[in-house]
């Protein structure tokens, strides 16, 4: 017969659970029912975090508990995963994010910081660490990239990412799972496709045309948060999921094009591309063109949050050089699919695009005349 600890619902670790992914996997978890504990650990505190009502209201429910950590910092590392309740699942959503860092930065905020976390998990016998890689391991458009093709990491982030993954199955004891995700979006998200959006409302503040480099056919996969939430959950707690690396990508294969056409019917706007020749030529010299496309975007976006009385948001127009070259983020959903796991949100659909600038126009960081 079971004994009542055996019943008891599962305690969790959530690390960098104030940002996009790991405050959303906090409140599906509460939602749903699914733990009894969780601690949330972060450098940087939820009263800080721009956190909506709805994830402020999630963040007081007494099973939550904050702590305050650097995660690149030994100690503050350690201090983290010191717990008097029984930890089984540890997310690992934390990580240096922001663009335009430097190697070293990317080294300690993403590789040391990781298998930091992964050490402390393996000491606990956690029952599983889950790990949020990147789907940016390939930028080739042939064939949608499968988690066993060759790697050949694009961006900053994806080359220490890679080796994170590498390194994972050198920690003894350490049963861990690998989610490599395509660009997520949804109730909360300031990179992924928030850039675009922002882009959008600019050129609808300007009254102009909205230009991009390359053409439409560059895919640009997406998923929504709420599966890859439910993917981390549903990757944890299964046992065929052991060391194993899966993609989390919906079903839509969407492309500049698809996106960029729902931008445009949000904002009312027209765009068009400057086609592959010129956006060769910009190649050339693309410091100075990304250079200038911010600029040209910055100066309009806080006028726009000027006029409507916004003095401060965390949101921006700005997109880093590594994400505007001509590189296909183009992923294979069937390995995760294989497991038994579905997506609720297939495609992206405008109103989802819309859920998200409603949210930011009610937390008063986007400007509401852009909306109307
Ligand atoms: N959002 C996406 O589109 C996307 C796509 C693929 C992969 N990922 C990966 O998923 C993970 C989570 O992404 P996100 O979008 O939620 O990013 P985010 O920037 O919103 O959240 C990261 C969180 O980690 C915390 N953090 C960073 N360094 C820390 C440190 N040294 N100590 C403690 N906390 C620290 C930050 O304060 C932040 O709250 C990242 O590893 C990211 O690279 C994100």
């Amino acid at each position: 017969m079971a004994t009542p600890t055996n019943n008891r619902k599962p305690g969790v670790i959530i690390l960098g659970g104030c940002g996009f992914i790991g405050r959303n996997l906090a409140a599906y978890l509460v939602e749903k029912e699914l733990v009894s504990y969780i601690r949330i650990v972060d450098k940087v505190p939820p009263q800080t975090a721009w956190l909506n009502k709805k994830h402020q209201l999630i963040f007081e429910n007494p099973i939550i508990e904050f702590k305050s950590a650097n995660l690149i910092n030994p100690v503050s590392c350690q201090n983290a995963f010191v717990a008097d309740v029984p930890i089984d699942y540890v997310f690992n959503c934390a990580g240096e994010t922001k663009s335009g860092q430097t190697d070293p930065v990317y080294r300690e905020g993403i590789y040391k910081l990781s298998i930091n976390c992964a050490q402390h998990a393996a000491k606990l016998g956690v029952k599983r660490f889950v790990e949020i890689s990147t789907g940016n391991m390939s930028s080739s458009e042939k064939a949608p990239h499968k988690e066993d093709d060759p790697t050949d990491p694009w961006t900053f982030i994806a080359k220490h990412k890679l080796q994170v993954e590498n390194d994972l199955k050198n920690i003894p004891g350490l049963k861990y799972t690998i989610l490599r995700p395509a660009i997520v979006y949804g109730i909360a998200d300031k990179s992924g496709l928030a850039p675009r959006l922002v882009v959008g409302a600019v050129y609808k503040h300007l009254g102009e045309m909205m230009k991009l480099l390359w053409g439409p056919s560059l895919h640009m996969n997406t998923v929504h948060i709420i599966d890859v939430a439910r993917a981390l959950w549903h990757v944890a707690i299964r046992d065929d999921t052991i060391s194993q690396v899966y993609n989390v990508v919906d079903e839509d294969d969407s492309t500049q094009g698809s996106i960029s056409a729902m931008v445009s019917e949000l904002f009312n706007i027209n765009h068009d591309y400057w086609g592959n020749t010129l956006s060769t030529l910009a190649k050339t010299d693309m410091s100075t063109v990304v250079e200038e496309v911010n600029d040209k975007h910055m100066g309009p976006w806080a006028e726009a949050c000027n006029k409507d009385g916004i003095e401060n948001s965390p949101l921006s127009p700005y997109i880093d050089q590594e994400l505007l070259y001509n590189k296909h983020l183009y992923l294979y959903n069937g390995k995760l699919l294989k497991t038994g796991f579905n997506y609720n949100y297939p495609k992206v659909t405008k109103e989802l695009l819309k859920e998200i600038l409603d949210d930011y126009v009610t937390m008063k960081i986007f400007p509401h005349s852009l909306m109307l």
